[in-house]
C-alpha cells in the first residue's frame, strides 16, 4: 500500500487495516455473556468484531450497530439478532430514544473525527449505558485519554494490544465507574 493510500485510508476510516483477531479477541474478552444482553456497536467495518460478539452473546442477545459509511453495506450479516443503522453514532437517540444498553463496543476513530463530533457521541454513549454497563473503545494513541478520562468520574482501565496493526491501546469503562 503506498503511502498516500494509508494517508487516505486513514483519514477516512481511522485504520489501515482490520482489527486483528488478538484485538477482537482482547477487547471481546472483557465482557461476561453468560447472561442475555443488549450490546451497541459503533463503527461497524467489515464486521470483524460483529462477528465474534454473534459467536460469543447467547441466542437472546441482541446488537445494534451503527455504521456511517456506505461501503460497509456489502459485509453486512444476516442475523435477526443483528439491527444494522446506516447513521452517525452522533444520532443514537433518534433511532433509541429512552433506551439504555448492557454494553457498548466502539471502533470509532476518535482521534480522527471533528472535536465536536466526538462530543456528540460521548453525550450519546452516557445517555444509551445502563449504570453497571462497560464502555469499550480501541484507539491507536492515548491522545483522546482526556476525553475518555471525562467520561466518568473514574478514570478507564488501559489495556494493550501489541498484535495489531498498528498496535491499540483498550480503553474500559468499568462496572462501578459514575458518569454522572
Ligand atoms: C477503525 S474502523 C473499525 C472497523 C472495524 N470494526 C475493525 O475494528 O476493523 C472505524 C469504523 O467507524 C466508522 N465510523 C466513523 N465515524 C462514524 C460515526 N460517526 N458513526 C458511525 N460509524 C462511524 C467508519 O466508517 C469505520 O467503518
Amino acid at each position: 500500500m503506498l503511502l498516500k493510500d494509508i494517508i487516505k485510508k486513514l483519514r477516512t476510516k481511522g485504520a489501515i487495516a482490520p482489527s486483528s483477531r488478538f484485538l477482537v479477541n482482547k477487547m471481546l474478552s472483557k465482557i461476561d455473556y453468560t447472561q442475555d444482553l443488549d450490546i451497541l456497536q459503533l463503527g461497524f467495518g467489515n464486521g470483524v468484531f460483529t462477528k465474534e460478539i454473534i459467536r460469543r452473546s447467547t441466542t437472546n442477545s441482541s446488537l445494534t450497530i451503527f455504521e456511517i459509511d456506505k461501503n460497509c453495506r456489502k459485509y453486512k450479516l444476516d442475523n435477526k439478532r443483528i439491527t444494522y443503522v446506516e447513521d452517525s453514532a452522533e444520532k443514537i437517540s433518534l433511532y433509541f430514544e429512552d433506551k439504555k444498553f448492557d454494553h457498548i463496543i466502539s471502533t470509532l476513530p476518535f482521534a480522527s473525527l471533528q472535536r465536536e463530533v466526538s462530543q456528540n457521541i460521548f453525550k450519546e454513549i452516557k445517555q444509551h449505558l445502563k449504570k453497571n454497563g462497560k464502555f469499550l473503545q480501541f484507539q491507536y494513541s492515548l491522545f483522546s485519554r482526556k476525553d475518555f478520562n471525562k467520561l466518568c468520574k473514574e478514570k478507564p482501565k488501559i489495556d494493550f494490544e501489541l498484535l495489531n496493526l498498528p498496535p491499540a491501546f483498550i480503553y474500559e469503562k468499568t462496572k462501578y465507574c459514575d458518569m454522572g
